[in-house]
Order: C-alpha cells, then structure tokens, then sequence
C-alpha cells in the first residue's frame, strides 16, 4: 500500500514537539530518569501503536522511527496531540540505528507489519534481515526482546529462520495471534484493516540469547 503524500508533512516535521531532531545526540541517555523499559518501534507508520503504547505503560519510554516523510509528519502530530512524556519520534531510517543508541540500551524492539520487500533483490531493506538483526543484537540489553507481529507468512517464516541464524532464542510464537482478545497489545493501523477482513496475525517474540 503506498502512502498518500501529505503536502504539510515537511513544515509540520521541523517544529514538531515530538520529534527529535538529532536522535545521535540523545545516544547513551534515553533512559535517564526512566523507572520501566525503553521502547523502539521501527517502521511506525502513521504512530498508533507507539501512541497507544506509551498511555497504556506510562512509566515506559517509546521511541518510534518512520523514514517516510508523510507517514512520519502524521505520526508526528498524533503524538503532539497526544502530549504523552514518554512518546518521541525520529523521522529517519532503521539502518541507522547504532548512531542513536549506545549499546545494551534497547529493552524492546517493536516490528509491526513491516514492509515484506518480496523480491530477492531488496532482502536486505526488510526489517529482519541480517544487517538489521546485527544492530539490534548490539543495542538490545541482554534480557532485551524483539517483538514482530505481520500478515504476511512469507515474511514470518523468512524471519524466523533469520532470527535463529542470528543467534536470538524463540520465546512466543503464534500464528493467529487476535483469536483470542489482547488488551495488553493495541492494534496498528495496518492490523486493523487486516483483522477487519479475518487475516491471521502472526506474532513472534524473541529474546537476545547467548552471542
Ligand atoms: C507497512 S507499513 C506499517 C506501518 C505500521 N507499523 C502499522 O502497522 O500500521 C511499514 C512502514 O515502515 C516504514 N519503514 C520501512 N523500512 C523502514 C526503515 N528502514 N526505517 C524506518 N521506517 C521504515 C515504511 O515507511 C512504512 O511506513
């Protein structure tokens, strides 16, 4: 599905409360003061779940990344609207993660509905491939998880063998994850179209494990 283009998405990024201009800066102090656990959402889409998230579990810190100016101009003004503490965005791309994050910081990784990239030749842009499990091995705390929910059974599988190669241990799995209710997990935006029209919902959850 592609994004509609926001015309008001570039200004309204610049003076965004919620947004944080220079994520690097913040590298190594995220969780200062901070009582629960650091969340990043990758790939947030138009912010729901992070925004969801951040009132749910108020002593928690998210921290959702969107490299698609719309959606992240969308999620951006959902989070202001929201005025939640705990909720901020970076407006850039996942691959650049090690520069905002010193390692060990992570306590959860969120994928939700990331985009497949079906074809061989663009294997490297999904979420779960090695480059990307590479850097979330090294800024995720050891007792650090990653939590991946999509429709897409393809992505599932190719995931789950990548996750093991590299090393993370298989702590939940389900393949239709909304049949029975989850108040604790909201549904994203994507999700809600695909629950809509009775698509499974695949979830997994890992831990780091050993190196
Ligand atoms: C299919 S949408 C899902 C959006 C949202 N997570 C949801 O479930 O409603 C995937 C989103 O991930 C973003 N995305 C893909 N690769 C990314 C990356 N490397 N860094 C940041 N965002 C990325 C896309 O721009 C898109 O908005």
């Amino acid at each position: 599905m592609r994004m509609r283009r926001i015309p008001w998405a570039a200004d309204y990024l610049t003076t965004s409360p919620s947004r944080i201009l220079d994520p690097s800066k913040l590298s190594g102090t995220w969780k200062d003061g901070l009582k629960g656990k650091l969340h990043l959402e990758i790939g947030c889409g138009k912010g729901g779940y992070s925004s969801a998230m951040a009132a749910m579990y108020p002593n928690d810190r998210f921290i959702a990344v969107e490299k698609n100016e719309s959606a992240a101009g969308l999620a951006a003004k959902k989070f202001d609207e929201a005025g939640a503490p705990n909720l901020s965005l970076i407006y850039g791309d996942g691959a650049d993660l090690s520069l905002w994050f010193t390692p060990g910081e992570l306590d959860v990784i969120h994928l939700n509905f990331s985009d497949p990239w079906p074809k061989k030749r663009n294997a490297k842009r999904r979420l779960s491939a090695p480059g990307f499990l590479k850097q979330y091995r090294t800024i995720l705390a050891d007792d650090g998880q990653i939590v991946m929910k999509t429709d897409n059974s393809a992505l599932f599988e190719y995931s789950l063998i990548e996750f093991q190669n590299a090393g993370f241990v298989l702590e939940e799995v389900s393949v239709d994850f909304r049949r029975e209710s989850h108040d604790e997990d909201p549904l994203t935006e994507y999700e809600e179209k695909f629950v809509q029209a009775g698509q499974p919902i695949y979830r997994a959850v890992w831990k780091k494990g050993q190196a």
